[in-house]
């Protein structure tokens, strides 16, 4: 089974797996797929990550983040007196971290694929050279991006400029299908070498970007070991830095395994508080001690450490908010020394693929690569521009995660696999920024502690909090009126918003069977066999 953004997309996938491939083949297809018809978070041109379990139960992680260009420094968002200047890290050619994407699909192939790269690739080129008809919501995302697109292009890319699309529309991507016949014909080459390579330089050079050819060829995916955890009877395998979901997943699970969630019920009053509380204290430890491994030396046996976790939760008023100003991240002796997509697939032998993948926010940069037709990423926003002033997701950051030449930068993005017994359980996880923590982990506790469906579990309203701002932001209609006062009452003040996530994901049901859960809130679709 695959669970993505769009139906062809998980179908693209589930044709590999008809035809022979396993589980990390059917994510190949499935991304790149999404990369021409889900094009807002879709991509080659941005990065992700990958957490695979094997049917024999062996663990790996695959780190294919963005990097900062070799020229990137600390002050390059800074104006002359040192402030931030305001959409310079969000938007345009400046904006863009190296992509990771074809590196990390490359790298998967080389190592778990089955099929041929050829017969992964080709779904993409099919779709995105014959064309396919546009969803409502991707017809309202083009729309959307129309006058972006005048700004960030000077070489307009003509095919995608329209007064107005409507669903139904037939849409073609002539330059993206040539980009992709090179990937399928030279794969790596195809992108960091040769003409989109051209493409992505002399694209950097019509709007002051900084990825260089050395850049691109110097591109490395990591294979990194798994942040687990356990809940109860059940191990949460996930993504360790440069995510930060990994960890900060690890510390909400475990923060919560000592209070008795299942009896006090769903989004209730007390479950609501004690979550919120959790997470309060998680995204104070995520902004100051998460960052690039590579560069910074993460405390992470300290950060998932339970005697640490329950230490910190010492403080939960169980009738009172803690203001988030009184909370600061956790103290431990250290050693010296909105858009993203995910995917979740099951093969029919148990091997399991969670991906996270994204431009950042969507259609990234929005700068189309003129003569390849891709979207570049706006991932350097993700970094911490300036100590202390929040990004795009409000998030906030100092040392731990500062702009330096080739580092990647913190993500929240947590594509999860939880264990039961030692069994394949579940696959999960969602774009969303900062808050695809907590639609992670609520999701999670939606079936192992409120025993929903998948499904329920994937459509049930979600809230979320993250430290700073000190704000709860429920989903519109989250909670009645009752509880939403009694949460008052308690200090809580809630900010009710839109939608939250896109969450996909598959739960192995006792008889072995498997069961998708497909986000309502977009054109997200499982497809099986
Ligand atoms: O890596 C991260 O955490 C962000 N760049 C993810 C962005 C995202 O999820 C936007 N989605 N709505």
């Amino acid at each position: 089974m695959v669970v993505s953004a769009h139906p062809l997309a998980s179908k693209a996938g589930a044709d590999v797996m008809r035809k022979g491939g396993n589980a990390v083949d059917a994510a190949i297809a499935t991304q790149l797929a999404l990369a021409v018809v889900h094009p807002s978070a879709g991509n080659i041109g941005g990065g992700g990550f990958m957490v695979i379990r094997q049917k024999d139960g062996s663990l790996n992680t695959l780190d294919y983040r963005e990097k900062a260009p070799s020229a990137a420094t600390s002050t390059m968002y800074l104006n002359e007196q040192g402030d931030v200047i305001p959409g310079l890290s969000e938007s345009g050619q400046l904006s863009a971290g190296i992509p990771g994407t074809v590196a990390g699909l490359v790298e998967s192939h080389a190592r778990y694929g089955k099929l041929s790269w050829k017969e992964l690739v080709q779904p993409a080129i099919d779709l995105a050279l014959y064309g396919f008809l546009l969803t409502q919501k991707e017809a309202n995302g083009l729309n959307y991006i129309q006058e972006d697109l005048k700004k960030y292009n000077s070489i307009l890319p003509q095919f995608l400029i329209n007064e107005k699309w409507e669903a139904g529309d037939s849409i073609r991507y002539i330059d993206l299908g040539h980009a992709l016949e090179r990937i399928r014909d030279r794969g790596l080459a195809g992108f960091y070498e040769g003409k989109t390579a051209d493409d992505i330089v002399a694209e950097m050079q019509r709007g002051n970007g900084l990825i260089t050819h050395e850049d691109l060829k110097n591109y490395k995916p990591v294979w990194r070991a798994p942040i687990v955890a356990s809940y109860k009877e059940y191990k949460i395998i996930s993504m360790p830095p440069p995510s930060s979901g990994g960890i900060a997943l690890a510390q909400l699970m475990r923060s919560v395994e000592n209070y008795p969630i299942k009896d006090w019920g769903h989004n209730n009053t007390k479950t609501v508080h004690l979550m919120v509380e959790a997470e309060r204290r998680a995204y104070a430890d995520r902004s100051v001690y998460l960052g690039d491994p590579d560069f910074y030396d993460v405390p992470v046996q300290q950060l998932t450490d339970k005697k640490y976790i329950d230490d910190r939760m010492n403080t939960f008023d169980a009738k009172t908010a803690t203001p988030s100003k009184a909370i600061r991240e956790g103290v431990f002796i250290l050693k010296e020394s909105d858009q993203t997509t995910h995917l979740s697939i099951v093969d029919s032998e148990g091997n399991a693929v969670s991906i996270t993948t994204t431009l950042n926010d969507s259609y990234g940069s929005k700068v189309v690569v003129a003569g390849s037709g891709f979207i570049l990423n706006d991932e350097m926003d993700d970094f911490s521009v300036k100590p202390g002033v929040p990004n795009m997701y409000g998030a906030v950051g100092g040392e731990a995660n500062k702009i330096e030449a080739a580092k990647r930068m913190l993500s929240s993005m947590t594509p999860t696999i939880v264990e039961k017994n030692g069994k394949l359980f579940m696959v999960v996880g969602t774009p969303g920024g900062t808050t695809i923590i907590t639609s992670v982990f609520q999701t999670i506790l939606n079936v192992v502690e409120f025993k929903m469906t998948m499904q329920e579990a994937v459509s049930a309203k979600r809230f979320h909090s993250q430290w700073l701002p000190d704000e709860v932001f429920p989903e519109n209609g989250t909670m009645d009126s009752v509880t939403i006062k009694k949460l008052e009452s308690m200090g809580h003040t809630l900010q009710f918003r839109g939608e939250i996530g896109r969450v996909d994901a598959i739960l192995v049901t006792p008889d072995g069977k498997l069961e998708g859960g497909a986000d309502p809130r977009g054109d997200d679709a499982a497809a099986g066999f």
